[in-house]
């Protein structure tokens, strides 16, 4: 196909300014670039969100190398380029309080520089919707590498999976003499291979995400990195993102509504987390498009869970992966996805998915026999959070979902940890565990900590599950019957910040509602006494999140990142 209009990075190489062609020219040809370099080649950023401290990217290196071979083959000029990079596991206090400065990072790199189409390298959590958010605001032709999940662990022949076996040694913790020496044999026993966490969490339901939404090469997004034909789809990439910009086939045409609407879809289907419903519908603000919290109920509450895998059911992504992974999956689930929308290869998602083939029916399922009736995110509302709340079915216990309890306040996670363990806590299996100053303002941040423990005295008598409150997230590869994101946040006067200990909480999942059984006049007098917490920082970057983060429901973007503002630079360096 031929180059339908002037490239994007002619502007710095053969614009008519002569002196500014030299100037952008000139330093680069230190690296020992060839005249022909410049003279129309598509140029191809490789955002690389590799990091010594996203353990989870820490192939990523390797794989630019992989997707400049397809790049250069195509006839493009790849550029690798750093962006921050989020390590789930090791950032503190947590990793989406960075979320949209990442994006920040993406999106003025990509702008401010000669790119005519992008290569997303993405792996952990934050990494994807961060640098897709920020690639979405400029707008250029994009495809994304998701990194790929870590083979499998095995632990004293047990398979053990990222995430699930935290709580797990929670568990052994309280309950066996579990040494030292067991727990470092543990942890190379589960992280045994490069890649990202290997359940369905929150980095598997992103590249899945990306996938669903079109933006990855088809059956890309399960292959496990250690696979041989993850590179080998790194290298296509590179390839492909060549003629996109030939093509000027750019996000927007990719992500429209019927896009966002197959990616709540696709993540019921698959069991995936709650994370996804922050980063996605930030993402779609970006190109415009405003999805709702109820979207996610609307179009994604339904949905038949078709996917064994943790922390819904048994497998884990290597396991998805031989069963034939997400092309499976989306085949299965044609009949309810938007099937003619356009994917990065120029192809829709019936083309792409139509001959995908089961070899595994116990780890992927058909719509006529799934793992769960009913999978997705429930949106709950009512005078606990006005603005909603969620819940994820799939992953909370039966017996609770219908459930009125005493509420047991926490106001910060600093009182949750003095005081859950105290033997002298008033709590049973029947109280409802409010946690609040965990939303994006409060904390800030947002963390994933809305799954809190159950105190130690109940997990000994067998307890496994309760009711869980709280403004916060919880991460993708935990479980329980855990309400979270609750909106308005408590830091800015919802109704979670006048709970007190001993009121009335009713849950309803079948009926949505989520109700405190306070008084409308008692909850107005709290209200008037209730002072606003000191924001937790007054300066830095952190000061500028606090005080333009939008609520959970709105997708925890800061307020002024909402929208693009497309690829054109008007004024020059010089
Ligand atoms: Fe990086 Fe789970 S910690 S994906
Ligand atoms: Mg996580």
């Amino acid at each position: 196909m031929s180059i339908k209009k002037k490239l994007r990075s002619s502007e710095w190489f053969n614009s008519d300014n002569k002196k500014m062609n030299f100037v952008h020219r000139s330093w680069l040809r230190n690296q020992g670039y060839p005249d022909d370099y410049f003279e129309g080649k598509p140029v191809i950023g490789i955002c690389n969100t590799w990091s010594d401290l996203t353990p989870c990217n820490g192939h990523l290196r390797q794989f630019a190398e992989v997707v400049k071979r397809g790049i250069l083959e195509a006839g493009g000029f790849p550029m690798e380029f750093p962006v921050m990079s989020l390590g789930e596991t090791i950032m503190k206090p947590t990793t989406m309080l960075f979320r949209n400065l990442a994006s920040m990072d993406t999106e003025e790199s990509i702008r401010a520089n000669p790119l005519d189409g992008i290569v997303l390298l993405t792996g952990c959590d934050k990494t994807t919707p961060s640098t897709l958010m920020g690639a979405c605001s400029v707008d250029l032709p994009t495809i994304v590498v998701p990194g790929g999940p870590m083979l499998s662990g095995r632990f004293r022949g047990e398979q053990i999976g990222s995430g699930s076996m935290n709580w797990m040694v929670k568990e052994k913790q309280n309950n066996e003499a579990f040494t030292d020496a067991d727990f470092r044999e543990a942890e190379v026993c589960l992280a045994r291979s490069i890649g990202h966490c290997n359940t369905m969490g929150t980095a598997s339901t992103m590249s899945t995400m990306v996938e669903a939404l079109g933006l990855t090469l088809p059956g890309f997004s399960s292959i496990p990195a250690a696979d041989a034909r993850k590179k080998m789809y790194a290298q296509l990439s590179g390839r492909r993102i060549v003629e996109m910009v030939k093509e000027d086939l750019t996000l927007s045409k990719i992500l429209t509504r019927e896009a966002f609407e197959n990616a709540i879809v696709t993540n019921s289907g698959v069991g995936g987390s709650t994370n996804l419903i922050i980063h996605l519908t930030a993402v779609a603000g970006r190109v415009g498009i405003d999805l709702k919290l109820e979207d996610f109920d609307i179009h994604g509450s339904k949905i038949p869970l078709l996917v064994n895998l943790k922390p819904s059911g048994k497998y884990l992504m290597e396991d998805f992966y031989y069963a034939g992974g997400l092309p499976v999956v989306l085949k299965n689930l044609m009949p309810l996805l938007h099937k003619e929308v356009i994917t990065v290869n120029g192809a829709t998602m019936a083309e792409n998915y139509k001959d995908a083939v089961c070899y595994e029916e116990d780890v992927i399922r058909t719509l006529e026999s799934p793992l769960k009736k009913e999978a997705g995110i429930a949106v709950l509302k009512g005078n606990l959070c006005e603005n909603g709340s969620v819940i994820k079915p799939s992953a909370a216990s039966l017996h609770l979902m219908k459930h009125t309890g005493k509420a047991v306040v926490f106001e910060t996670m600093e009182d949750y940890h003095e005081r859950i363990d105290d033997p002298n806590l008033k709590i049973d299996e029947n109280s409802v565990i409010v946690l609040k100053g965990v939303g994006p303002k409060g904390y800030p941040g947002m963390p994933e900590v809305g799954n809190v423990d159950l105190p130690a005295k109940l997990i000994k008598k067998g307890v496994r599950d309760m009711v869980r409150i709280s403004d916060g997230r919880m991460s993708g590869t935990a479980g329980g019957t855990v309400i979270l994101h609750v909106s308005p946040e408590s830091s800015v006067g919802g109704t979670l910040a006048l709970v007190e200990n001993g009121d009335m909480i009713s849950l309803d999942v079948e009926k949505r509602s989520l109700e405190l059984l306070v008084s409308d006049e008692e909850l107005q007098k709290r209200k008037q006494s209730w002072k606003a917490p000191e924001p937790r920082a007054d300066r830095g970057y952190v000061k500028l999140y606090i005080d333009h983060v939008e609520q959970a429901d709105k997708g925890a973007d800061l307020n002024f990142l909402v929208g693009g503002s497309g690829s054109k630079v008007e004024r020059d360096s010089h």
